[in-house]
Formats: C-alpha cells, structure tokens, sequence
C-alpha cells in the first residue's frame, strides 16, 4: 500500500494504475462504516485509491473542525488490512493554496435539511470532491447513505459537471444496537452514548407506523419527533420526511419517502435516515 500526500505524486501513480480505479474520499478516523465503502470497491475495481483529509471548508466556524478525530496510523493498518491501494492523505495548503477563491455549488438541492442548518457545509463537499476527482480521475466513487443528501448533491455534480464517474451509495453500517457508525461517536459519555440509540428507534417506529399502512407525512414525522422528545439527553434539531430526488417536503400521503433527522446529544450532533418505500 502507497501512502502520498502531494499531488504531484498521486498524478504520476495514478497513470500506471490499471482500471477500473475506484474511489473512497474520507474524512478518517475510519470505522466499519468507511470500512465497508473500500470493500466494496476492492470487489468492483482493479485498485482502491482512499483519501484522507479533514477539510475545513465544509466545517462552520463554530463547528468541530480542531477537535474533529484524527488517527492517522490507525487509519493506514485499517486501510491496509482490507487491501488498499493507494492512501492519499493531502495537505491542507496543496488543496487551498493562499487566495483560493473557486467553488463549486449545486443550487436547491443542498439548501433544504443539512443545507439549512449549516450554510456553505455543502459548498465546501462540492468543492473538495471535485477537486480530488479531478486529481483522482476514478471510474467509481463511493459515498454512503449516512450522509443521504451528500450523496444526492454529488450524483447531482457529478450529472451537471459531466463527471465520467459512477456514484455508488453503500448502505449505513450500524453498531449493534442501532446506532449508526460516525466518527462523531467518540465525542460521546457513556450516558450519551446510551441516549443516541434514539435516533434509530426512532426512525424505527416510524418505519413500523409505515408499515401498518400509515403514509401521512405528517404522522410519520410526528412519531419520530414523539419518541426523540421521550430521550432526555437528546434534542431534536429536524425531522424530515421528504421526496428522495428533489428532498421537497412531503405533505399528505406518500408512497416513497426519505425520512432524515438530525438530533443533539449533549452537544454532539448527530444524524440518521431511513428510506421508507410501499411495497408493490
Ligand atoms: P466522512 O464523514 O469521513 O465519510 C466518508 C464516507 O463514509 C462518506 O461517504 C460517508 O457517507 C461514509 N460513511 C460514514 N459513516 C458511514 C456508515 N455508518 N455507514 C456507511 N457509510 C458511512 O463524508 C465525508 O467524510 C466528507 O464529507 C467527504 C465526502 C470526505 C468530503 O470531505
């Protein structure tokens, strides 16, 4: 496994890689979640090209961009134990040289949910992924349904800009009791860890609701908010229950939905989504 940071290097081995090329941007402090992206890829690609780079363009200036996780040697065994290729760990003033001042901006799809709460976070996605595809020149980039409106933003891009790239969305890798893998976890007391399994009950007992033949967006937004009020430690910040091409909000009954929230514990952020669909 090749670990690079500068550019110059990663375009001199990219041209003797045979393809398919696949590959994972990250933010690492890797977990399964990422973990199973690589996988996914070294089953559909001749070489895995990962990166890693926290990159504080997407971060608002009252986020956790210094304290966000790192553990750059972890990250290499992990990266190595499931067969990387190539770890590209860039350096913050390669990708924002001084008076950097171009962007790249998908327009309504990233103005609802995540858009809403932190501006400019999906201006700083587009930019960077852009840029490493364009240093990276994969065939296939995989992304994750976590970060379900992440992903839509991309494939967005990757239509407008015509990227020759295939977007693959892997599924949410959960710990066992529920709770979604994110780097974000390790912020977590114990007691906050116990809280933030109520994300996914939740989601679950919207999901149950669905099920039993209830697809009123409405009532399905009002049994998640219900159960995350019961959760002391944990506050909701929204509850959305949406088209999953445009994310417009779904009024009455429905027959495909993505039903995303985002809730505090303590002061963690944390999100999840569901993908609710009536069965034929
Ligand atoms: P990061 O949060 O490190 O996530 C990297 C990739 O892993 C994303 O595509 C994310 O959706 C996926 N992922 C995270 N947790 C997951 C889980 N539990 N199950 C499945 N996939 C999961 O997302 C970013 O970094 C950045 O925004 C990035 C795209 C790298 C641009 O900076």
């Amino acid at each position: 496994m090749k670990i690079i940071t500068n550019l110059s290097e990663l375009i001199e081995i990219r041209k003797n890689l045979s393809e398919p090329v696949g590959f994972v941007p990250t933010m690492g402090y890797l977990h399964e979640g990422h973990l199973s992206l690589v996988r996914q890829a070294k089953q559909d690609c001749n070489n895995v090209i990962v990166s890693i780079f926290v990159n504080p363009t997407q971060f608002g200036p009252n986020e956790d961009l210094n304290s966000y996780p790192r553990d750059l040697e972890r990250d290499c065994s992990l990266l190595r134990e499931v067969g990387t290729d190539v770890v590209w760990i860039p350096e913050t003033n390669e990708m924002y040289p001084e008076n950097f001042q171009t962007w790249v901006i998908v327009n309504n799809l990233t103005k609802p949910l995540e858009g809403a709460r932190r501006p400019d976070h999906f201006r700083g996605v587009t930019t960077i992924v852009a840029k490493l595809f364009n240093a990276v020149q994969p065939n296939k980039a995989y992304f994750g349904q976590k970060d379900a409106q992440q992903a839509i933003v991309i494939k967005r891009m990757v239509k407008d800009l015509n990227y020759p790239i295939d977007i693959v969305v892997c599924p949410i890798v959960r710990e066992p009791d529920g709770l979604a893998m994110s780097s974000r976890n390790t912020y977590l007391s114990e007691d906050e860890r116990n809280a933030a399994t109520v994300l996914y009950r939740g989601l679950n007992a919207a999901k149950d609701l669905f099920e039993r033949g209830v697809h009123d967006a409405d009532k399905i937004r009002t049994i998640v908010r219900k159960t995350i009020e019961a959760e002391p430690l944990a506050k909701l910040q929204y509850v959305s229950c949406a088209d999953p091409h445009t994310l417009e909000e779904l009024v009455g009954e429905f027959s495909q939905s993505l039903l995303s929230i985002a809730v505090f514990v303590g002061k963690t952020r944390l999100i999840d989504n569901i993908v609710l669909q009536k069965k034929n």
